[in-house]
């Protein structure tokens, strides 16, 4: 075996590691898609359904990512060798290794634009009589402004890993997170205070029942994953830094809650400001870097707004990517026993040559499609809806069928340690064992085929 003998990289703290997978969790999924899909998705009943499919899906499999990763103290790849050696197993360490190339590729491209944006709004160039699309699309098709913001994203990115887990993930991720949540709850205050904010709120929260179908349960399961960076390895190597002693089903919980809070204040701080300059929410880039500057600029206070609102998405984005680069790194450092430094480096190279790729797909490259798709939404789609929901699976088999319940259960309590429930650690396990599998498997198969 390959892993190096030196002591592994570990958290300080137990809020360290808390924060790192809230960080993680919190990203773009939370600002830019969770709002949208709830309004039109049925409202509060969608809330409900996205809560259900947390709680009794998304949950249990992110126990099983931080059981995986706790226990075998090792990089995604190595995790599976390590607890079943000299199986096939570890292949499906592999697909999360990829999936994060895949993800970070395109995730890098929009961190690019926020920073843009976010100094945009420094030089205060938004006006209301901006062509705020113009602006969006001259961004987007300019080759050397897109891949230098996204260059320049990756590298802080790598900057921040370059650091380690204690002085680079750990101390950031507390910096970001404490912000983000000043910050995004200023946003909110302000944004029920303007005039027609309600609307903005109805179009949230206001239930309606009849717009729930299966596609619209697949959509919330869709989203949960995302949203808590499920199926890809993150948390998994986050919690082979963690300690033996952390109580694991706290953190999981502790980070699942956060980010759910947070998509939600995320809705209560965008749409009553949508809805308040009588615009309709979009989904995606359009609302983000296209209806939000048009309604920022028109409101009192708007240009610090505008400044506040790109940072948190930058931040936002940062935490995320910062997981994703991390379980590459992981899996780069350990394979092919070298330094940190080294292995950012590659990881790094392998990046930009992707990440470029989904930069051009908006300029030079827009006519190069595969399967109907630019590079930018082919790496979207493929991990958003197919990786991750592959991975969740495969993770939630192996823990419920390939470690044994005395090990599952071991690592849990960690060795006894905390007493939870002989109910509780039961069901759990028949959620991991089969219903959690049937209902992702069923879920796969549906975006394959496309109903
Ligand atoms: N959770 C992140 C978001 O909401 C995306 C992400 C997925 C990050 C998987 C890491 C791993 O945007």
């Amino acid at each position: 075996m390959k892993t190096s003998a030196k002591a592994r990289d570990s958290f300080k703290s137990n809020l360290g590691v808390i924060l790192a997978l809230i960080g993680s969790a919190i990203g773009l999924g939370n600002l830019w898609r969770f709002p949208y899909l709830v309004g039109t998705n049925g409202g509060a009943a969608f809330i409900v359904i996205y809560l259900l499919c947390i709680v009794f899906l998304c949950m249990p499999i992110m126990v099983c990512e931080f059981v995986i990763g706790r226990r075998s103290q090792a990089n995604a790849f190595r995790a599976f060798e390590k607890l079943r050696p000299n199986s096939a197993w570890k292949h499906t360490g592999l697909l999360a290794v990829i999936t994060c190339v895949i993800l970070l590729s395109f995730y890098v491209v929009v961190g690019g634009w926020t920073i843009d944006y976010f100094v945009k709004s420094l030089r205060m160039v938004f006006t209301p009589q901006t062509d705020y699309e113009g602006v969006f699309n001259s961004m987007v098709s300019s080759s050397a402004e897109n891949i230098f913001y996204t260059v320049l994203f990756l590298a802080v990115s790598a900057a921040v890993i370059l650091g380690g887990v204690r002085k680079g993930i750990e101390r950031t991720n507390k910096y970001l997170m404490s912000a983000l949540a000043i910050l995004i709850v200023f946003i909110v205050v302000y944004s029920m205070t303007l005039p027609g904010a309600k609307a903005g709120l109805n179009f949230l929260f206001k239930p309606d029942f009849s717009k729930v179908t299966f596609r619209v349960a697949l959509n919330a399961l869709g989203q949960g994953f995302l949203s808590l960076s499920i199926g890809c390895g993150a948390i998994m190597t986050y919690a082979s830094y963690a300690s033996k002693k952390d109580n694991l089903l706290k953190t999981t919980t502790v980070t699942t809650i956060s980010d759910t809070l947070f998509a939600l204040l995320a809705g209560m701080a965008i749409l009553p400001a949508v809805f308040s300059a009588g615009m309709n929410p979009g989904e995606g880039a359009g609302l983000a870097f296209i209806s939000l500057p048009y309604v920022f600029a028109g409101m009192p206070f708007g240009k610090l707004l505008s400044i506040l609102f790109y940072f948190i998405l930058f931040a936002a984005a940062l935490s995320s990517a910062i997981s994703l680069l991390e379980t590459i790194v992981a899996f780069l450092k350990e394979e092919s026993n070298t330094e940190r430094h080294r292995a950012v480096l590659l990881s790094f190279a392998v990046i930009v040559v992707f990440a470029v790729l989904c930069a051009l797909s908006f300029g030079v490259l827009s006519g190069f499609k595969i399967f109907g798709l630019t590079f930018f939404d082919f790496f979207d789609y493929i991990s958003s809806n197919i990786c991750l929901a592959i991975g969740a699976l495969l993770i939630s088999v192996f823990a419920g069928w390939k470690i044994s319940k005395e090990d599952f259960y071991d690592e849990i309590t960690s060795g006894g340690k905390y007493k939870i429930p002989k109910w509780l650690l039961g069901t759990l396990r028949v959620f991991v064992r089969y219903i959690a599998p049937l209902v992702v498997a069923i879920i796969i198969i549906n975006s394959l085929i496309g109903v």
